[in-house]
């Protein structure tokens, strides 16, 4: 089955999304949804992660992709919204234990942060972790409560 992959950034990010998305296309079995933007005209995160989470929430995404500057503002941003577990991940290792420990569902880089080799490592051990469940299923349950709780 394929992966569909929403991708997304600001204007410091952008060259960094350009580069995820051609790495997404060379992966088999994922297909990559770029939401944008075009170009590298100024432009705020919050916008661009409520595509992602517009994306998930619809069903026209499996998982997302979010990158800014430090990736900070784009994954707060991320996580407003119901049903996103965006981690900011800066090496190999927080990607895989994002997935394994926490089930994210949105994976976020800052372009200015994390050079180019550690960035495709962790978008390949993000799409490649499975979630363990197990003891972490009802701490993952719990993030959403306040979610629930708001109605
Ligand atoms: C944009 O200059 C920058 O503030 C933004 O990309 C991000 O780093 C914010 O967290």
């Amino acid at each position: 089955m394929t992966m569909r992959i929403a991708v997304a950034s600001d204007h410091a990010g952008f060259a960094l999304k350009s580069l995820v998305v051609a790495w997404l296309g060379e992966i088999d079995g994922v297909d990559a949804v770029d939401l944008g933007p075009a170009d590298t005209t100024r432009t705020d995160y919050p916008d661009w992660a409520a595509k992602v989470a517009a994306a998930l929430a619809g069903g026209a995404a499996d998982r997302g992709v979010l990158i800014c500057g430090t990736g900070i503002g784009i994954s707060i941003a991320a996580n407003k919204h119901p049903g996103v577990r965006a981690a900011l991940v800066h090496d190999v290792t927080t990607a895989r234990l994002c997935r394994a420990h926490n089930d994210a569902n949105v994976l976020c880089l800052g372009e200015r942060i994390v050079g180019q080799t550690v960035a495709r490592d962790a978008l390949e051990a993000f799409l490649s972790t499975p979630f363990e469940g197990g003891r972490h299923a009802g701490r993952v349950a719990k993030i959403h409560a306040p979610e629930r709780a708001e109605g």
